[in-house]
């Protein structure tokens, strides 16, 4: 963990902005695979990380802003779990670790918050943590959306979004591993193997980094699927094969990266033209992207840049502007051009993407542009990816052919002769300065040469 001043710090700004009454924080739990000792991997949850820094299970926290008190409540191991477990550092201690001198056991937190009148709380996502505000304040799992603490959401939202320049050390760390990931699996994928041969050579990588994967991996030939998460598939000469995986470091931050590779040695041409008009969406996108200005920008950019590409080939006609603000676009790229990045991959999409990458603003429901995480302007130290795809979907291809839509921009017959090609995505991560924008990790392969070097 950071040292104990970076959580102070940020505790104290936390009190600051909301103002008043008690910040009620839950850390996660185990959670139970088919019996309940037998667990998932543990993942802490990521505010209780960002404001205590402790990767263990069990424990609240509050943040009493009327009586300047902080209190981490947690039960010590007994003796039964040192036997099977291990012995641990006390729940004191782990305290003091991030700036914090009490600590009560868990069943306390009922005394302590029944005394405030102004519980903050945040939109929980774990249903124990919902059943545990139950008990302790008796608001039902199914009202926690609409009592949460809106004051703490924004407030907890203003200070993650903005990456330190020591958070900024552990992202540039998880996002060369998650290079390392990436050329690893695009090196070993072989016609003959399964999906899954590949999703464990790319997980080996993490694992043995000594983190984690920050999601489930991605490796797939039907990259169309956007996130296809079966590898029960062999893998075939002449396909596309479609890898997004990232690494989660030993504290809790994330890299998040896609490729695309031919199967074969080299791509195909019809594949070469389409992941060169990828390849000039990403880039379109990453020229949009200006200090202070709006991520929508780059969105905006690399599906009117898809757009004039396929056009050249004959699959679009019309404007791509015309065609982007009438949702034409989303055909091929249904889904946003990136999101924000911390400790969680989706940086904080629990707390309500409207706050975290629209500043409150509404969201558009238009099929394709409703699935950007993130439009707002940028300032330094936000973290986002960008990730530009062109998808074939063959049921999407299916419907608004049969529905007549968006004939003025679509050479359905064209389009319909690639029904099968797939899907190709490439993904970096990035970092906001004042001076401009910078690649966060080394530089992952991704030009038509580089992929194919990485392929003999
Ligand atoms: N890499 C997974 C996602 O961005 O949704
Ligand atoms: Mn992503």
């Amino acid at each position: 963990m950071f040292q104990a001043k970076t959580y102070i710090e940020r505790r104290k700004v936390l009190a600051e902005k909301v103002g008043s009454g008690l910040i009620l924080l839950f850390g996660n739990d185990e959670s139970s695979m088919n019996y309940a000792d037998n667990t998932y991997h543990f993942r802490q949850d990521s505010t209780f990380l960002y404001y205590f820094g402790i990767q263990h299970p069990g424990l609240a926290a509050v943040i009493d802003v009327d009586n300047q008190r902080e209190i981490i409540f947690g039960n010590d191991y007994t003796i039964d779990d040192i036997v099977w477990m291990g012995p641990q550092p006390t729940i004191a201690e782990r305290a003091e670790s991030c700036g914090v001198s009490n600590v009560l056991p868990l069943n306390r937190l009922s005394s302590v918050a029944s005394k405030t009148s102004r519980i903050h709380f945040l939109p929980l996502y774990r249903p124990e943590n919902k059943i545990k505000l139950l008990e302790l304040i008796d608001v039902a799992p199914k009202d926690v959306a609409n009592t949460f603490s809106l004051d703490l959401v924004k407030a907890v939202v203003s200070q993650r979004e903005f990456k330190s320049d020591e958070e900024i050390v552990q992202l540039h760390q998880a996002v060369d591993v998650s290079v390392d990931m990436h050329v690893a699996g695009m090196k070993f994928t072989r016609p003959g193997m399964t999906e899954a041969q590949v999703c464990a050579e790319i997980h080996k990588v993490a694992l043995a980094a000594g983190g984690n994967i920050s999601f489930p991996i991605i490796a797939t030939i039907n990259g169309q699927t956007l996130h296809n998460h079966y590898h029960g598939n062999t893998i075939k000469e002449g396909e596309l094969f479609l890898i997004d995986a990232g690494y989660e470091n030993t504290m809790s931050y994330s890299g998040d990266l896609s490729s695309t590779i031919p199967v074969s040695a080299k791509f195909t041409s019809e594949q070469k033209d389409i992941y060169e008009i990828t390849l000039a969406s990403h880039q379109a996108a990453v020229d949009a992207l200006e200090f202070g200005k709006a991520f929508k920008n780059a969105h905006i950019a690399a599906c009117t840049t898809i757009f004039d590409g396929l056009k050249a080939l004959g699959f679009t006609k019309g404007n791509a502007m015309d065609a982007f603000e009438a949702g034409a676009h989303a055909l091929f790229f249904p889904c946003g051009t990136g999101h924000m990045m911390g400790l969680d991959v989706h940086d904080m999409e629990d707390l309500g993407e409207v706050w975290v990458g629209y500043d409150g603003q509404p969201k558009s429901k238009q099929f394709g542009l409703k699935s950007l995480r993130l439009a707002k302007p940028l300032q330094a130290g936000h973290v986002f990816t960008i990730e530009p795809g062109i998808y074939f979907i063959p049921e999407l291809i299916d419907l608004w052919r049969g529905q007549n839509k968006f004939n003025d921009f679509i050479n359905w017959d064209k389009v319909d002769s690639y029904r099968n090609f797939g899907g190709i995505r490439n993904e970096e991560d990035f970092v906001m300065t004042k001076e401009g924008v910078k690649l966060l990790g080394k530089a992952k392969p991704k030009t038509i040469k580089e992929v194919e070097a990485l392929r003999t």
